[in-house]
């Protein structure tokens, strides 16, 4: 059976390519999904993207995901160090997560260095750019 996985942008990432780009680079979103969809593919994993500047929806489609995918892959943005209630509805389903970030959280501010979600995900990349997606990709096929 062909692995199913979803891909959740969080806050703000929509806006890669204008954002900080000394931070999160120059390319868009597009540019991430499309390359997302393609080394899914080279990995034979079925993908959808989902990107919500708001809590509750990506609450509302981690609770959707626990019955139609095999595993999540999720950059929460900024909800990633205080969202108790994403980490709840991590904890809640029991397909795997895989937290990732664009840049590496742990060279940046203070506030950035701790996760709250981190503890209930399978594993984290970070640092590697868009790459961090495309590692977690690599890693959800071998799960
Ligand atoms: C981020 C890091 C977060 O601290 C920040 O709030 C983001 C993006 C990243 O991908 O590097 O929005 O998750």
């Amino acid at each position: 059976m062909i692995k199913k996985i979803l891909v959740i942008h969080g806050p703000n990432l929509n806006l890669l390519g204008e954002r900080e780009p000394g931070v999160y680079g120059n390319s868009s979103i597009d540019v991430l999904n499309r390359n997302i969809i393609d080394r899914a593919k080279e990995q034979g994993l079925q993908c959808e993207i989902f990107q919500s500047n708001h809590e509750g929806a990506i609450i509302d489609k981690l609770h959707a995901a626990r019955t139609s995918f095999d595993g999540v892959i999720i950059n929460a943005g900024a909800y990633t160090h205080y969202s108790y209630a994403i980490r709840d509805a991590i904890a809640a389903i029991k397909i795997p997560c895989i937290e990732v970030h664009i840049s590496n959280v742990h060279a940046r501010e203070e506030f950035r260095h701790n996760s709250v979600i981190s503890p209930v995900c399978k594993g984290v990349i970070c640092g590697f750019g868009f790459g961090s997606y495309y590692l977690a990709v690599q890693a959800m096929s071998e799960l």
